[in-house]
């Protein structure tokens, strides 16, 4: 296997974007990743989206979307995990490179949102249909329990769900890219209206539309074309079950677990070798239980954690400095992708206000659905 490089990055602004189509996004980011990887072909693509025949009615998103970039014939393909589409097209496009098969790969992601279709239910379609979604359940529902169950086995606070929210709000602030641009409080999170017990509108992710590209190759390609490489050291990826109540516990993701002892093991690295992460934070409750199955802080004691400012910007190790989906945004299929860029973006000190000193190594952590799939990436500078 060959050593592989991100060289090049590109992304929309995250938001209701209503006066671009879904092609229109993805091309535009796919432009400017390969403008900035200074390259002037690709050998393929791939594109993750998790559901665009059910938000715009436009499938066979490969072939579209090579179509309108003018790159056919070259090979384009959409791939789906849920949320984690975009991980996984960024895993596949590392392992293209990394095979010897191909030399240069776009790995993207894409969704359109906000263009009327019941976003709840095409949402839910990610959850186990007969035995969730048929009794009610919806994607907050799921996560609610979570929370619930978090907080009664290790005595997380509603303040400490809070708290996530309004750090990552804080980071989104500092990004251009991001859906929403305002600081919240603690009290307003707190009074925000709720949407499943005990998650209120401030802790979830928003609905939104936005795409996201970059250009992987060789390293020792990537050192010729730029001074700045970014080496991926690890490529790892687990699933669990697809129900929350087939599982052991509903307060560990088995699949971060998984997937993160292969990737610290892939980069010869331990967790707190890890200087940030950009992690899934679809709800406040899962920044937490997920900091704590990545092995940053015990079980449990994710919410103190938060609470005490250890992964604020300036923290022992800043999680989410993107703002996270949270405040970012989250269209879902590119939301893989944009925590790579973000990663990238620190490793090569581009993160502007939010920028963290001396970043050599960050994590990106993705997941799908409520964590049945799960892909983890390690980006090291060079
Ligand atoms: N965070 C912050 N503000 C939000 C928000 C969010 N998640 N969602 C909506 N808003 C804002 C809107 O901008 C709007 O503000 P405005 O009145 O100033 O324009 C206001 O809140 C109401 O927005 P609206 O679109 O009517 O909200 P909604 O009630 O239809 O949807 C949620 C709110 C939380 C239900 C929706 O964002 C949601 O379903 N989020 C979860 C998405 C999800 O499950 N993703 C997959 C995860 S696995």
């Amino acid at each position: 296997m060959r050593d592989v490089a991100v060289i090049g990055i590109g992304m929309t602004k995250f938001g209701e974007l209503w006066t671009m189509s879904i092609r229109d996004m993805f091309v535009q980011a796919a432009l400017d990743a390969i403008k900035d990887a200074k390259v002037d072909h690709i050998d393929s693509m791939y594109v993750g989206t998790m559901s665009s025949g059910l938000f715009v009615g436009q499938e066979h998103i490969g072939a579209v979307m090579a179509d309108y970039l003018g790159m056919t014939p070259i090979p384009a393909s959409r791939v789906e995990s849920a949320c984690a589409s975009g991980g996984v097209s960024f895993r596949q496009a590392f392992l293209e490179v990394a095979s010897g098969h191909s030399d240069i790969v776009l790995a993207g992601g894409v969704e359109k949102m906000t263009d009327g279709a019941d976003v709840t239910e095409a949402l839910a379609t990610a959850a186990d249909q007969e035995y969730e979604v048929y009794q009610g359940v919806t994607f907050p529902g799921l996560y609610a329990m979570i929370a619930n169950a978090h907080m009664n086995e290790f005595g997380t606070t509603r303040e400490q769900l809070a708290h996530v929210s309004v750090k990552n709000h804080k980071n989104g602030s500092k990004n251009p890219n991001a859906q929403f641009r305002s600081p919240v409080t603690l009290e307003q999170v707190m009074k925000s209206t709720l949407v499943a017990d005990p998650l209120r509108l401030l802790d979830c992710s928003p609905v939104s539309d936005g795409a996201a590209c970059v250009i992987l190759c060789p390293l020792e390609m990537a050192k010729k074309i730029t001074n700045h490489p970014v080496k991926v050291i690890a490529s790892a990826q687990a699933s669990d079950t697809i129900a929350l109540h087939s599982r052991e516990s509903f307060t560990t993701l088995n699949a971060v677990k998984h997937a993160a002892e292969k990737a610290y093991k892939q980069a010869n690295l331990t967790p707190n070798k890890i200087q940030f992460a950009e992690v899934h934070d679809c709800f406040s409750i899962a920044e937490i239980v997920v900091t704590e199955d990545l092995g940053f802080f015990g079980k449990g004691k994710g919410g103190q954690a938060v609470e005490k400012g250890l992964t604020s910007l300036e923290g022992k190790i800043p999680i989410n400095t993107s703002g996270g989906l949270k405040s970012k945004g989250h269209p879902v299929g590119a939301t893989g992708i944009a925590q790579i860029i973000e990663v990238y973006e620190q490793l090569t000190n581009q993160a502007g206000d939010r920028q963290i000193k001396n970043a050599k190594v960050g994590l990106a952590q993705n997941m799908g659905g409520s964590g049945a799939s799960c892909l983890i990436h390690i980006l090291e500078a060079v």
